[in-house]
């Protein structure tokens, strides 16, 4: 027997977190979009976790964006924000991000952004899909502001080496600690938000790799 669900409608308020991507390239600005001032931070590949929900709430002077391309976790997020009593400076925009941020992100704008246990794809068939590929990293960099920082966290080895070797090609982009590549702790324990997937990895003993990385001064480097 399979159990019937009923296709729950989005409240006002949940809607209401939801950015549209014409809306955007209308207003051109996502001050004005949002009718609130501070700075911008990115998450790249919501899924259903509340980490930017989280950050939203404890740095209630910053704007928060994330971007999720599964609807369905798209709309869970939106219900969880809610649920969860996040203020205004918190929405969503279900797009892909390869096609999203150039257009829709200023370069030099963004304040911060993390990219928090993107999928791998290993099969080489799928690897123009990667998130922590050297043109995808370049363009993220690019929107960062000079100085600004970029967290990336992955459970998966292979991809923290394809991710390492893709950064020492980014002359823009610079590590935080020093000779290490990764840190396999977070660099701030007592701040750090675990996301499901990251609770997943852990409960199976599997060690994750923290990037801690951040735009140069220099924004003539690209
Ligand atoms: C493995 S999940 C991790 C979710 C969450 N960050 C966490 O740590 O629990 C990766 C998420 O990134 C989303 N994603 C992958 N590629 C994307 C893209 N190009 N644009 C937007 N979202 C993407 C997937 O749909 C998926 O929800």
């Amino acid at each position: 027997m399979t159990r019937l669900r009923r296709h729950q409608r989005l409240s006002e308020g949940e809607q209401s977190r939801e950015f549209k991507v014409q809306q955007l390239l209308d207003h051109g600005d996502w001050s004005q979009l949002f009718g609130l001032s501070g700075d911008l931070w990115l998450e790249i590949g919501t899924g259903k976790d509340t980490h930017i929900i989280d950050r939203a709430s404890r740095f209630d002077g910053d704007l928060h964006v994330g971007i999720e391309q599964c609807r369905k976790k798209f709309e869970m997020t939106l219900r969880k924000a809610e649920t969860l009593h996040c203020g205004p400076n918190l929405k969503f925009l279900h797009a892909d991000a390869f096609d999203a941020i150039d257009p829709l992100f200023a370069d030099n704008s963004l304040a911060g952004a993390f990219i928090l246990f993107p999928d791998p794809w290993p099969k080489t068939r799928h690897a123009r899909r990667r998130l922590l590929q050297s043109s995808f990293l370049t363009l993220i960099a690019r929107k960062l502001r000079p100085g600004a920082p970029l967290e990336i966290r992955t459970d998966d080895p292979s991809y923290a080496h394809q991710a390492l070797a893709s950064l020492e090609e980014i002359e823009s982009l610079l590590s935080r600690t020093g000779e290490e590549p990764w840190l396999y702790q977070p660099l701030d324990l007592g701040n750090h938000v675990e996301t499901l997937f990251e609770k997943r990895f852990l409960s199976k003993g599997q060690p994750i790799h923290h990037f801690y990385l951040q735009k140069t001064e220099d924004v003539a480097v690209s």
